[in-house]
């Protein structure tokens, strides 16, 4: 069977203040921001920086008591989720949901960048949280 993942879509990384992760990416790597978004429906802001494909998604709630939010409390900043890209987020989610496995979403979703998005829950998958996108 093909691989259903077929790139990395964005490793994100939950932080406190987004424009001095943006600063720091900059300073340090001189990696530009190529999009900014707030999901309100999600409670964050999001800022994507370029990787040749793939994506680093910095996070930062706009509220605390979003999921993000709620993370960086317990958690503190750091390493958030990975998202792999498929190319089609219903298909791969009910393999995720055939094989036992526990989603956060049901049903796929609406995701920033016009994606269709689905969480899978951390406790499926090695405490990793995984988001499968799919780009539209
Ligand atoms: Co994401």
């Amino acid at each position: 069977m093909d691989s259903l993942l077929t790139e990395i879509d964005h490793v994100a990384i939950a932080v406190y203040d987004l424009e001095a992760a943006i600063a720091w990416y900059a300073e340090v790597f001189g990696a530009d921001v190529v999009h900014r978004e707030i999901v309100a429906s999600d409670g964050v802001e999001e800022a994507l920086i370029r990787v040749a494909d793939s994506y680093v998604q910095l996070l930062t709630p706009t509220r605390e008591d979003s999921p993000v939010g709620k993370y960086l409390a317990a958690k503190g900043e750091g390493l958030h989720h990975v998202a792999y890209r498929v190319v089609d987020c219903a298909v791969a989610l009910a393999a995720v949901k055939a094989s036992g496995a526990r989603v956060i979403d049901d049903a796929p979703r609406p995701g920033s960048r016009n994606t269709t998005v689905a969480f899978i829950h951390p406790k499926a998958s090695f405490s990793t949280l995984i988001e499968l996108v799919q780009e539209n």
